[in-house]
C-alpha cells in the first residue's frame, strides 16, 4: 500500500513538472498557433490547379484518409499513392511506396512514362532521405510550369522534427513534421529551381522548374542544424504568406504568357 502511495506521489510530481515545463508550455503555444493558420493545404492545391492547364493532373504521395485532403482536390485527373501503413482500408489508386510507384511509372508499367503532372503533393514518409528521393523523382514527372508541394517544411520547434515518429510525450505532443524540411532546404539551395514556403499548415514548401515563385537561398547550413533553420528561418525557407505567394504565382504566370 505504502509503495502504491509513493508511486502515485512520484507520478503526480512528474505530471506537475511536465505541466510547468518551459518547453511543454512553448510546444502547446506553437501547436495552437500553427493549427490556427489558414488556408490549409487543400485550398492552396486547388488555387494552383486553377492556374494550371484545364484538365490539370494531380498526384498525391501519401494519402492516408482521403477525406482530409485528396477528396477535396478539384480535378478529375487525380491519383493517390500509399502503401497503407496508417489506414488499413487504404482506398488509393496505387497501393505501394512512392519509390515503387515512380519505378513502375518510369518503366511504363503504370499510367505512361511520358506523363507530366501539373502538381505533385509530397506527403508520404517524412524523413529527409525519402523526401529528397520523392522530390528527385517528382522533378522528372512534373510539367515545366507545374508545382511540387512538400508538406511539413516549417517545423515550429526541434521537438517536431524528432526522427522517432511515435514518441508522443515530447513538447510537440504528437504533432510531427519529421525531417522533411531538410530535403526541402537542400532544393532551396539549387539556383536552377524556384522555391518558397507558404507559412501555414506546418509549412507548404513549393518548387517550380520554370515559374519564378522565389529565388534560391544563400543561407549556409551544411549540417542541416535545426538551430540554424530557427535563426534564419525566413531566408532559409523563403517563408511567405499565402497572399504574397498568390501574387508571385500570378506575376510569374503573366510573364510566361
Ligand atoms: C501524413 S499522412 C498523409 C496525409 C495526407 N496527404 C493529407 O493531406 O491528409 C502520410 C501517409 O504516407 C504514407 N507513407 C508512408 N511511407 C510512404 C512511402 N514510402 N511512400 C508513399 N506513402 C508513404 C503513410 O502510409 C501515410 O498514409
Amino acid at each position: 500500500m505504502k509503495r502504491k502511495v509513493k508511486e502515485n506521489i512520484k507520478l503526480y510530481r512528474l505530471g506537475k513538472r511536465v505541466q510547468n515545463d518551459y518547453y511543454h508550455k512553448l510546444g502547446d503555444k506553437l501547436n495552437y498557433e500553427e493549427l490556427s493558420k489558414r488556408p490549409l493545404r487543400s485550398d492552396i492545391i486547388n488555387f494552383l490547379l486553377g492556374v494550371s492547364s484545364k484538365d490539370a493532373k494531380y498526384l498525391e504521395i501519401g494519402v492516408r484518409f482521403p477525406d482530409q485532403n485528396f477528396d477535396k482536390i478539384s480535378t478529375e485527373n487525380k491519383y493517390g499513392v500509399d502503401p497503407g501503413f496508417e489506414n488499413r482500408s487504404n482506398p488509393v489508386d496505387f497501393k505501394m511506396t512512392s519509390d515503387e510507384f515512380f519505378g513502375k511509372l518510369r518503366e511504363g508499367e503504370i499510367l505512361n512514362s511520358y506523363m507530366k503532372f501539373d502538381l505533385i503533393f509530397i506527403d508520404g514518409l517524412h524523413l529527409a532521405e525519402q523526401v529528397d528521393q520523392d522530390i528527385k523523382n517528382a522533378l522528372d514527372f512534373i510539367a515545366d510550369e507545374g508545382f511540387i508541394l512538400v508538406h511539413d517544411c516549417n517545423p515550429p520547434s526541434a521537438f517536431h522534427t524528432n526522427e522517432i515518429h511515435d514518441y508522443k510525450l515530447s513538447p510537440a505532443m504528437g504533432f510531427w513534421n519529421g525531417t522533411a524540411w531538410k530535403a526541402f532546404f537542400k532544393y532551396r539551395q539549387n539556383a536552377n529551381l524556384f522555391s518558397c514556403c507558404i507559412d501555414t499548415d506546418w509549412g507548404i514548401g513549393v518548387i517550380s522548374k520554370q515559374l519564378n515563385i522565389g529565388e534560391s537561398t544563400s543561407v549556409k547550413n551544411p549540417f542541416f542544424e535545426y538551430k540554424v533553420l530557427e535563426k534564419y528561418r525566413k531566408e532559409s525557407l523563403d517563408l511567405i504568406s499565402f497572399e504574397h505567394f498568390k501574387n508571385r504565382v500570378l506575376e510569374a504566370k503573366d510573364k510566361s504568357t
